[in-house]
């Protein structure tokens, strides 16, 4: 088990499909809230070294995932579409870590990016001590091949339909060209739980035993970095929880750093760290940890962070800009150890 990393507490299966935050009170799981101090949202310091939260200290070894204004813009017809508008992304290795947006706010592309499928417009994206950005097309193939594993929401892009479970996590240890093939493949379908899968193709196998065999794939080469773009798009809420479980577990024993994209923040809101992507950028970070509360019961603590970049652009969470009748312009108020936000309202001096 890595022992930085792997918490027990990173997900809660048992609690999928309990509210997230404010104050989940689950009923197996303990308790969650949402920090309520002032600020709600806290930023990160305006240094432009600043580590955003979560960030590894500078005495940490090297991130698995350092990304620095990377930017995605494909044009298609003479139309330009910024998929990716400068993200700063840090992931230290052996985290689990969640990244959650709405549709067409940029997460599959920066899975495509981070697995070496696809490469970025500009900006930096360092995996592993692999520099993304400078790769010949050799070295991609042997990032490719060696140093990630993918899982795509679609089983049918995991598994080839014609070979069973075990056959095709044999494939890819044959391609790598590995020893002691026979054991390995049952040891990785026995700890995702899918060992009486081994002898079955894919149409034998329900969804979520066939992403857990897809897992089981994308880590036979042992990766640095497990990479699953929505892997639990398309199954129920028990295979859901089932996949997630496996994921975690995977990430606890092995050690592997993990990038899970979701659209349901039910299944974020059971990570330690999540990143919200808005319009291509990262918008905010949730922190989840467990602390004892007072009446000895342990308490789940959510604090949302929004995400200050280095040209000191911001991203004020939309329920707040709503609900603020924050639009178009705001004032800024400096106070010795905040600032203040406000809508440009008629008579706004007068106020003050
Ligand atoms: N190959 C492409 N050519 C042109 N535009 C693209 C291409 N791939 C993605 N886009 C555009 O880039 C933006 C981000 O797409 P992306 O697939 O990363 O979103 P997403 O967050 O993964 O969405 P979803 O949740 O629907 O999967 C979208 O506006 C999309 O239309
Ligand atoms: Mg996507």
């Amino acid at each position: 088990m890595n022992p930085v990393h792997g918490r027990s507490d990173d997900l809660f299966p048992d609690a999928a499909g309990s509210a997230p935050y404010p104050v989940a009170a689950a009923a197996h799981g303990p308790a969650e809230t949402t920090v309520t101090a002032e600020p709600a949202f806290r930023t990160v310091p305006a240094s432009v070294d600043a580590p955003s939260p979560g960030s590894p200290p500078s005495t940490a070894p090297d991130p698995a995932i350092h990304c620095r204004d990377l930017v995605r813009i494909y044009t298609a017809e003479g139309i330009e579409v910024q998929a990716l508008q400068g993200v700063d992304l840090t992931v230290t290795r052996g985290e689990l870590l969640a990244v959650i947006g709405v549709s067409g706010s940029g997460k599959s592309t920066l899975m495509t990016v981070l697995s070496g499928l696809d490469t970025a417009t500009a900006g930096s994206a360092v995996v592993a001590g692999h520099d993304l950005m400078r790769m010949t097309r050799a070295q991609r193939v042997r990032y490719q091949r060696d140093v990630v594993g993918f899982v795509w929401q679609q089983a049918s892009r995991n598994l080839l339909p014609y070979l069973t479970a075990a056959e095709n996590v044999a494939m890819v240890l044959g391609l790598a060209g590995r020893s002691g093939r026979r054991a390995r493949i049952y040891e990785l379908l026995d700890l995702l739980g899918v060992a009486d899968c081994a002898d079955r193709r894919p149409e034998q196998m329900s969804g979520g035993q066939q992403q857990r065999a897809a897992v089981a794939v994308a880590l036979a080469n042992e990766p640095e970095l497990l990479l699953a773009d929505e892997p639990t798009g398309e199954l129920d809420e028990a295979s859901t929880a089932a996949v997630l479980e496996a994921i975690r577990r995977m990430n606890e024993d092995l050690g592997v750093t993990t990038v899970v994209v979701t659209h349901d923040p039910e299944v974020a809101s059971h990570v330690r760290r999540t990143v919200h992507i808005r319009d291509g950028r990262i918008a905010t970070e949730t922190m989840r940890r467990t602390e004892v509360g007072p009446d000895g019961r342990p308490v789940r603590i959510a604090e949302e962070f929004t995400v200050l970049d280095r040209l000191g652009r911001m991203q004020i969470p939309q329920d707040l800009t709503e609900s603020l009748d924050l639009k178009h312009r705001v004032r800024l108020t400096r106070s010795s150890d905040h600032l203040g936000v406000w809508p440009q309202r008629q008579g706004w001096e007068e106020q003050q």
